[in-house]
């Protein structure tokens, strides 16, 4: 087993926010997940996360059974946060580990990594590891368009690393350098460590700076391999908000490139959202601008139409959501149709074949298979039998003021346009409700219920009014 080094206690002040940086969300998940899952992937255990600002919020956020936590209660920078670790890897038995002599001997190669650089892939971890096996450690650097705030990376000509320099500490023509540190490291503990004490926060900003103890690696004779990332944007890290759209942007095309490349049609890719845990069988087909959240599950053959909005959804086989849907929290049978304009809420559970149309709002209901509620209702704290139609504006009358109550409706019953359903009432099967009706007593099955003033017409009542 390989260790890994996390670091995640930086305050993110350029982020200008109350949420710790660690913890702000990237393809549906905090930024630091990533990384650990990417560190997971590539073998790492334990892995030492190194918090301070916002610690308690990352740790209940973040959660387990190989983290090790360790607190940098001043963030002194990189240098000084890698340096907090130490006594957790010595304890979960890295080693005789301490300030060492620095040279290869018995030392084992521990991955370091920045908790706001979270595209990272396990397999490059992997490689990356293995590269630093071969020397004394390694660096991934990449060569980038937009290098932005990164540390630029200079090599030798032999392409040994000669320095690397913080965007704070940089010249014209160092900015201009487009190779930069990535900040994913395999090197050698305990040397690290001793390499780490003897860095000084001589610098623009004042702080301990790990690539310091890298590059002083490197000038002391040991290897420092700089691993070039085949694939650039993994170098990308989140130090404000702007870089955050980036990483979003990419994870997201990462996840849509994967559904395409197991069935799924995405129309315009450009234009969908898709958090890392939605998984979408093949064949479903999904237009612009839908957004596909939390822990939605699609089996095959659905269609997602334009602008529908899917959060904890599951969807059953065949399903078709029209446009401008939101469905949050519901579980709808094979072949249901939603939409367009239609919103399920949490608990809403819809059997197969079922239908909701536009404008109709569905919480905390079941409707059986094949339960029409086509325009223009309300169902709230509902349950619907097999085959019922609901007709245009009805209204489950849920709330008294103070307290939730049911509505339970049977097999085959015909709920009459404008019912008013005032809870807790029951409609058995195969009854109709006439148009208007305020349903406050039983319904047996089999039954007329009207429950609404009979309609008196006074004839010529209007044109002697507009003869006065
Ligand atoms: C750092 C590197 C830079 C590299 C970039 C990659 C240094 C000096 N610079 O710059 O070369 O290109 O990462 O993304 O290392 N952190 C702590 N404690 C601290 C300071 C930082 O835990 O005292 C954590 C942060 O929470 C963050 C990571 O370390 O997750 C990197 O720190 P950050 O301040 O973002 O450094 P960069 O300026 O991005
Ligand atoms: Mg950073």
């Amino acid at each position: 087993m390989r260790a890994a080094i996390v670091l995640a206690a930086g305050k993110g002040t350029r982020m200008r926010s109350a949420l710790p940086k660690a913890l702000h969300p990237v393809g549906g998940r905090p930024m630091l997940e990533w990384v650990l899952d990417a560190a997971r992937g590539a073998g790492c255990s334990p892995i030492v996360v190194v918090v301070g600002h916002g610690a308690e919020s990352i740790r209940e956020a973040v959660a387990g059974d190989d983290l090790l936590w360790v607190e940098q209660s001043e963030q002194l920078g990189t240098g000084h946060a890698v340096a907090q670790a130490e006594p957790a890897l010595r304890a979960a038995g890295f080693g005789a580990l301490g300030v060492g002599a620095v040279g290869v001997g018995e030392d084992r190669v521990v991955l370091v990594l920045s908790g706001d650089a979270p595209l990272v892939r396990a397999e490059t971890l992997e490689r990356l590891a293995a590269c630093a096996e071969q020397g004394w450690g390694a660096l991934a650097v990449a060569r980038v368009d937009d290098p932005g705030s990164l540390g630029r990376v200079i090599q030798e000509r032999d392409g040994r690393l000669a320095r690397i320099v913080e965007v704070a500490d940089a010249n014209t023509e160092e900015l201009a350098i487009d190779r930069v540190n990535s900040g994913h490291y395999a090197l050698r503990c305990p040397a690290l460590f001793g390499l780490l004490a003897r860095v000084a926060p001589h610098n623009a900003q004042g702080e301990l700076y790990l690539t310091d103890a890298v590059v002083a690696a490197a000038a002391s004779g040991l290897e420092v391999r700089c691993f070039e990332l085949g694939d650039a944007c993994e170098a990308w890290g989140i130090n404000d908000r702007a870089d955050q759209a980036r990483v979003h942007h990419e994870l997201n095309r990462r996840h849509l490139a994967a559904l395409m490349e197991q069935g799924v049609t995405v129309y315009e890719p450009d234009r969908v959202t898709v958090e890392a845990s939605v998984t979408i069988a093949s064949d479903c087909i999904v237009h612009p601008g839908v957004s596909l959240l939390g822990a939605t599950r699609i089996a095959s053959g659905c269609t997602l139409e334009a602008g529908a909005w899917l959060r904890d959804a599951v969807l059953a086989e065949g399903v078709t959501v029209l446009p401008y849907s939101v469905i949050d929290g519901a579980v709808l049978g094979a072949g249901a149709s939603v939409g367009p304009f239609a919103r399920l809420r949490p608990g809403t559970l819809l059997g197969a074949g079922a239908k909701v149309g536009n404008f109709v709002e569905v919480k905390a209901a079941t409707l059986g298979p094949g339960v029409r509620a086509s325009h223009l209702a309300y169902i709230g704290d509902a349950t619907i039998g097999a085959g019922t139609n609901i007709g245009a504006g009805v209204v489950t009358c849920n709330y008294d003021g103070e307290r939730k109550h049911r509505t339970e409706i049977g097999d085959n019953t015909f709920i009459g346009s404008d019912t008013m359903l005032v809870a807790p009432v029951k409609v058995g099967s195969r009854s109709i409700t006439g148009a208007g009706s305020v349903i406050t007593d039983e319904v047996p099955d089999d039954s007329l219920a009207l429950g609404r003033a009979r309609q008196r017409n006074l004839v010529g009542w209007s044109r002697r009014k507009r003869g006065k």
